[in-house]
């Protein structure tokens, strides 16, 4: 099956998020098998890295309809791992500072997500599927279904976060497209068009990134107002569970930590030691140190964190924060530091270098999500050994299970309610299986035995494109 991905962001180009690991991992899984090929159509952001831009190959220059204007479009080229990426260039929306944040974002992906399809013969790649992911490109399912682009294209649409939706004027539909309003029901959600939802109602297949949360977005609490919709697209609704690159992160060849370890507890603690100078703590390696690794907002349960930090800062423990986010959550670390020097060190930016020494000198990985389609970060710290404290839901319920003292079993700790208290005792919890060697030497046996590398997923992929050709041989005769 040739397919062709197409998203918002994607490593090493440009990444904001988890979304960007992804699609940059998943399809060199994907094309180490023979079963199918993958080929990946971007934007060409200013700020992709100029490296990469200056090995870009020009291979078409198109018109793209959107109403008020044509704009010009034209197709660039790079092959990289295996991997071909297409980037589609316009000087009027992509030649922008950063990713996203404009007051026309939906615009400017309405637009791509037109340039996808207007550039699909002019790749010299004939794609079975096209696979979507995110409100950005929900879009393009919708355009294949109604405009038809190639005989027996089918779509699959990845959702990777339900809460942005991509929501507009529905004006902009009419104007920009000339299409007649039979078609705006798909798209249409409170007199707005919804991206995220034009992706849903009209793919082939819809996925979402966990078993979990496949189910959980069908219901009110987690749907953001489009859990119907998910109800009735059920049947064609899978989850499945993202991986990482274990190559990539590996404690054993990561070039930023100061000890590579593959399991030794004695090296870990050298990187405890080293972080904590570098986080002002006091050294020693006996401590327990917990990490915090986080976008600062309040999917990642930080209205929890803030109503029990200072009670669990009463115990011998160290506790250090690296993230960017929200002012309310900036502000309670800040001042939070303060109150506990000796306990609590933090961070208020992002850096890659940073988060690598803190997972590998971490002890314990605190993320106890509101929500979480699937969460990468539990799974790097996995890799690293470092124990998660979670919340049960979406992929980290799927991917984190709870050390039980009786059978032994469980690679983390995590709680149900999103109730600060539960979450509290988790934490109480992990820190007397710390001071038991026994448990502790159990657990972290279970920890090293956990696998997320992107083989299983990848196959799972492949089954669901292959589900298409068995429908066409069938509706052939
Ligand atoms: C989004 C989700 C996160 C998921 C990632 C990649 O960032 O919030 O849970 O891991 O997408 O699918």
């Amino acid at each position: 099956t040739n397919v062709l991905f197409t998203a918002s962001e994607c490593t090493p180009f440009i990444k904001t998020g988890g979304l960007a690991d992804v699609i940059g991992s998943l399809p060199q899984s994907i094309n180490k098998t023979t079963n199918s090929h993958v080929k990946v159509m971007l934007p060409l952001y200013d700020e992709i890295p100029d490296h990469w831009q200056t090995r870009m190959e020009l291979v078409a220059t198109i018109n793209v309809p959107v109403g008020w204007r044509n704009q010009e479009a034209s197709i660039f080229t790079l092959e990289h791992n295996g991997v071909d990426y297409f980037f589609i260039s316009n000087d009027y929306y992509f030649t922008r500072k950063g990713v996203y944040g404009y007051y026309d974002d939906g615009e400017r992906f309405v637009f791509f997500s037109r340039a996808v399809i207007e550039a699909l013969p002019y790749l010299n790649f004939t794609p079975d599927v096209i696979h979507a992911h995110d409100w950005q490109t929900g879009l393009v399912c919708a355009f294949a279904k109604i405009l038809q682009p190639l005989e027996n294209l089918k779509t699959v649409f990845t959702i990777h976060n339900i809460r942005y939706q991509g929501v507009m004027p529905h004006t902009m539909f009419g104007e920009m497209f000339n299409l007649s309003m039979d078609h705006f029901g798909g798209m249409e959600w409170n007199g707005m068009l919804n991206c995220m939802k034009s992706g849903i109602f009209h793919a082939d297949k819809v996925t979402t990134v966990s078993p979990s949360y496949a189910e959980e977005i069908k219901d009110p609490y987690y749907g953001e107002g489009l859990h119907s919709l998910l109800q009735e697209r059920s049947e064609d609704l899978t989850g499945i569970i993202n991986g990482i690159d274990t190559n990539d992160y590996h404690p054993l060849k990561d070039p930023y930590i100061v000890s590579n370890y593959r399991h030794s507890r004695g090296k870990k603690k050298e990187n405890k030691e080293y972080l904590q100078e570098v986080f002002g703590l006091p050294v020693d390696g006996e401590k327990p140190l917990y990490v915090i690794i986080s976008r600062l907002v309040e999917q990642k349960g930080f209205h929890l964190v803030q109503h029990i930090l200072d009670e669990f800062l009463q115990e011998d423990v160290q506790v250090a924060v690296l993230g960017t986010g929200e002012g309310e959550f900036e502000g309670f670390f800040y001042h939070a530091q303060e109150r506990h020097p000796e306990r609590l060190a933090v961070r208020l930016t992002f850096d890659e270098k940073l988060a690598r020494q803190m997972y590998a000198a971490a002890d314990f990985f605190i993320m106890p999500s509101q929500f979480e389609p699937c969460g990468l970060t539990q799974l790097i710290a996995l890799q690293y050994k470092a124990v998660p404290i979670v919340r049960e839901t979406g992929g980290l319920k799927d991917t984190v299970q709870s050390f039980n003292e009786i059978t032994g079993e469980g690679n983390g700790f995590s709680f149900t309610n999103y109730n600060a208290h539960e979450l509290l005792e988790a934490l109480k919890y992990s820190l007397s299986v710390y001071h038991n060697p026994i448990q502790w030497i159990q657990l972290l046996k279970n920890v090293n035995k956990s696998q997320f590398s992107w083989k299983e997923s990848a196959t799972q992929y492949i089954h669901l494109y292959a589900e298409f050709e068995t429908a066409n041989i069938y509706s052939q005769g």
